[in-house]
């Protein structure tokens, strides 16, 4: 008999966490980085399967909003298995030829995948990469004050502790004239949709999400529940709004299961 070591003896989240609000729970960056290194080794394939393949357009919107130019430093939080960090890293070589993209996340395992993605041809004879992966805190960034020009965020902000102190960083770092990305999952406006989408989210997802990745972390019931108790779109732009950005735009994409919101640094 083999055992799974990526899976935790006990979950990250049990029915009874999730009962209440799970963004109220005190430990909830604990939960969070326990979850995802329990689920890092199918979190593409489940991303794949469960958008039908909508996940990595919904990264080409975020990109196309972010507005790139050329020998743009782009920092992407929360960068799981750098999915957003690589389509930063592709857009910046077709239409600029140049331009860096850090990713950041605080869980080790998400990046041990992101870092296994990287295509060789990318890395120069000095084992040097325009894009690079780091370990570290959205809430306590390791980069210095206005140092990129682009931060973005996907499926990240839901994820933090406290999403007001990471907005505050995100502020920190950028230049002036630098642009804030996030892309975060919404609810359908229209009735219909909705109620369809969350029999889909609510009680299939969770169940074929868990068989896939053989998951005993809770992750995909926190899903579903951290989206329903998360800030809807006015209060993402609020927080924005408070943290300083200015000329706010958010896109609804795919019937309005994900939203892409953009702010600018003054
Ligand atoms: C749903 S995944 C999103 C990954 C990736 N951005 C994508 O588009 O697939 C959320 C990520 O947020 C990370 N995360 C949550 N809280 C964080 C924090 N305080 N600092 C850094 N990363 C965090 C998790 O480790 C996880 O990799």
């Amino acid at each position: 008999m083999t055992t799974d070591t990526t899976q935790p003896d006990n979950p990250a989240w049990t029915d009874d966490d999730l009962s209440e609000n799970p963004h109220e729970n005190a430990d909830k960056a604990t939960r969070v980085q326990k979850m995802f290194s329990a689920i890092a080794p199918s979190y593409d394939l489940n991303n794949r399967v469960h958008s039908m393949g909508r996940d990595q357009a919904w990264r080409r919107a975020a990109v196309k909003m972010a507005g790139l130019q050329p020998g743009d430093d782009v920092v992407d939080v929360a960068c799981g298995t750098g999915d957003l960090s690589v389509a930063f890293q592709e857009a910046l070589w077709r239409n600029a030829q140049c331009g860096t993209v850090i990713g950041i996340d605080f869980t080790y395992e998400m990046l041990t995948v992101a870092k296994s993605k990287i295509p060789e041809d990318w890395i120069d004879g000095e084992g040097d990469c325009d894009l690079t992966y780091f370990q570290g805190d959205a809430m306590n960034l390791p980069l210095p004050d206005a140092c990129c020009d682009v931060v973005s965020i996907a499926f990240g902000i839901r994820n933090v502790a406290d999403p007001g102190k990471a907005m505050a960083e995100f502020y920190r770092v950028l230049r002036p004239g630098g642009r804030l990305i996030v892309l975060e999952f919404s609810l359908p406006k229209n009735p219909l949709l909705l109620a369809g989408y969350n029999v889909y989210f609510k009680h299939i997802m969770p169940r074929t999400a868990t068989l896939i990745a053989g998951d005993k972390s809770g992750a995909y019931k926190y899903l579903p529940k951290s989206v329903n108790t998360f800030i809807d779109r006015e209060g993402m732009r609020a927080m924005m709004t408070d943290s300083g950005f200015t000329k706010l735009k958010h896109k609804a994409l795919t019937f309005g299961i994900a939203v892409c919101y953009r702010g600018v640094k003054q």
